[in-house]
């Protein structure tokens, strides 16, 4: 979603805020800007596309020592140049980006036209800009903006992270932090603002979250950060110990295909340290107090896509291998469905970003009825790490393409590692022995790149499973619709039979993910009632399983226990998906109307 990348300092502002931008781009955007401070005024570029586009239409050598650069996801308003960011007020005085979403604008933005404002945008962002201009005095210091940014949160529901140049002081950015995240960055020319850590990594040696409410003047030499409470807040950087490769595609065509390729690293990162040498799994970050919580309680997993596909993977597991009362909930409807969750249960919020909006409700939801929350998170320092009461962190690395891969292999990892904790016995042998599961997986890409090739004009997928086979099967149909937008969807197998059969004829293919022992031929007939109807079938199977009758393709996967499968399976099924879409020539990292990290409910 939108980006904010900002600089001042002593090398070329808009030079370096642009060349942050780009590392910002996967976050998905329409529209992208900028606008700097010179001592002759503000100036602002901005257009709809990408942010070479903007690049291409900037002049060389701008001289300005502070610049504010902005990619855009379109929620008020088109994606078109008057939309996107910054956003200026009546007298050009100030230039304002802002993540998030303000959502009193409409009343705001009548009563500031009946003050006489003049709008150029359809955006509730441009609200922020007239109110400041309404509230900062002539001849008004950094720090009084600073005052001013605070005052807006009494008036701005919401969440907003706003970036702000002032003509009158061409050497400052000036910005809040009101849920929507942003992080400091420390460099050796000068100070960074960002939405996010990759546009710091390569070009800050340090960084610092923000905490909600807090408000920070940047100038080259100084970084002042005042809490909601009025209090300075006390630097808190940290060294960036990411590499620039952690965020470039090191020679991959694409981010997607390098973060598959990372899989493996991303299941050893997140088991190092807590598997023992006799694979008892120690999760020493989570209090005994929880771990014996889900061991009796109510568990509850939630989350939104990918990580949605996570947590129906958690409740499979916590009820086959733990006989737990367990649940996976959409967390969108989670938050408004009156949930049942009380002091008994712990509700497991799972997120890449740890920035999810609805996640992030989810989780205030569940701690007002009393349930402990307890984050898998891979960003360290994200909002849901901080919010919850534990967190287990998996360790994938950035992750930049916008399809989730590697960051789901962490997930079931972690949470297998969790199930194992809580007492599940039938995973603790194979969990040293995923990682090179999973590379075996990578080393037959030529076969899954044949595969693509005969299926790639294919205009619809099933993917079916049963049991985690189906919770895999709703993942592997996301990925494949999100990045090549071929009509894919996931039943388990059983359910086909009424209804979904009458779509099956010679254009659509099945995928039956097969990796389940006790309901194999169950499974075989349900692919052969779709070959019955002419359908494609295509077997994703367990090495050790017979081949399926219906196949007309298979692909075998290599053997570990049952509930590590999914892991192996989707390695397989990114792949696919992945060479699906780069024969159809689709942009995969950034897919069209997609964000990486969603901060809107
Ligand atoms: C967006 C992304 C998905 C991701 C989902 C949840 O929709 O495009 O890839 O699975 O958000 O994101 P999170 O960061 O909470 O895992």
């Amino acid at each position: 979603m939108c980006g904010i990348a900002g600089y001042v300092g002593r090398r070329d502002a808009v030079a370096t805020a642009m060349e942050s931008l780009l590392r910002l781009e996967y976050r998905g955007y329409d529209s992208a800007g900028v606008a700097y401070a010179t001592d002759r005024g503000i100036e602002v570029h901005r257009c709809p596309g990408k942010v070479r586009d903007l690049i291409a239409s900037l002049e060389e050598g701008i001289n300005a020592q502070a610049a504010i650069a902005h990619t855009r996801w379109a929620t008020h308003g088109a994606p078109t140049e008057r939309n996107a960011h910054p956003h200026q007020d009546c007298s050009n005085r100030f230039a304002v980006v802002h993540n998030g979403i303000i959502e009193n604008h409409a009343v705001l933005r009548a009563q500031l036209r009946e003050r006489g404002h003049t709008f150029t945008s359809e955006t509730d962002t441009e609200v922020a800009a007239h109110l400041i201009e309404e509230r900062l005095a002539p001849g008004a210091a950094p720090h009084d903006l600073a005052r001013v940014l605070q005052s807006l949160m009494e008036d701005l529901n919401g969440s907003f992270a706003l970036g702000v140049v002032c003509r009158d002081w061409p050497e400052s950015i000036v910005a809040l932090r009101h849920e929507s995240p942003l992080i400091l960055g420390r460099a050796r020319t000068g100070h960074m603002l960002a939405s996010d850590l990759p546009a710091l990594i390569g070009r800050a040696e340090e960084s610092w979250v923000l905490e909600d409410g807090d408000t920070v003047v940047l100038t080259p030499y100084d970084v002042v950060v005042t809490a909601r409470d009025g209090r300075p807040r006390a630097p808190g950087w940290e060294p960036i110990t990411l590499d620039a490769t952690s965020a470039e595609r090191a020679g991959y065509e694409h981010f997607m295909l390098k973060e598959i390729h990372e899989a493996p690293a991303a299941v050893r990162e997140t088991l190092r340290g807590r598997l023992d040498p006799d694979g008892r799994v120690v999760l020493s970050e989570l209090p005994d107090a929880v771990i014996e919580r889900m061991k009796w309680g109510h568990v509850h997993f939630v989350a939104c896509g990918t990580a949605y596909h996570a947590g129906l993977y958690g409740q499979r597991l916590f009820r086959s291998c733990l006989g737990r009362r367990a649940e996976a909930s959409v967390a969108s409807e989670f938050r408004y469905d009156e949930p049942l969750v009380d002091h008994d249960s712990v509700v497991v919020l799972i997120s890449q970003s740890g920035e999810t909006a609805d996640t992030l409700a989810a989780a205030k939801e569940a701690k007002r009825r009393g349930a402990t929350t307890v984050a898998v998170v891979n960003c360290v320092g994200s909002s849901l790490a901080r919010t919850a009461d534990a967190a287990l962190m998996t360790r994938a690395g950035p992750e930049i393409g916008v399809a989730s891969t590697k960051a789901y292999t962490a997930q079931i990892t972690a949470l297998a590692a969790l199930g194992t904790t809580c007492g599940c016995e039938c995973l603790s042998e194979d969990l040293p022995r995923l990682a090179s599961a999973v590379e075996t997986v990578l080393t037959g890409e030529d076969r899954i790149r044949d595969l693509a090739e005969a299926l790639y004009r294919q205009q619809c997928f099933f993917f079916l499973g049963r049991g985690y086979d189906a919770a895999a099967a709703a993942e592997a149909a996301l990925k494949l619709k999100e990045i090549s937008y071929i009509h894919a969807e996931a039943y388990p197998a059983g359910e086909m039979k009424h209804g979904p059969l009458a779509l099956i004829d010679a254009s659509v293919t099945v995928v039956g993910i097969c990796t389940r022992s006790d309901t194999h031929l169950k499974m075989c007939s349900n692919l052969m009632e779709a070959r019955a109807r002419d359908g494609r079938v295509l077997a994703v199977l367990r090495d050790d399983l017979p081949v399926p009758e219906a196949a007309t393709d298979v692909l075998t996967l290599p053997s570990v226990a049952e509930p590590l499968m999914p892991v192996v399976a989707m390695t397989a099924l990114q792949l696919l998906a992945y060479h699906i879409a780069r024969l159809r020539g689709c942009a995969i990292d950034q897919p069209r109307n997609l964000a990486k990290s969603v901060t809107v409910e």
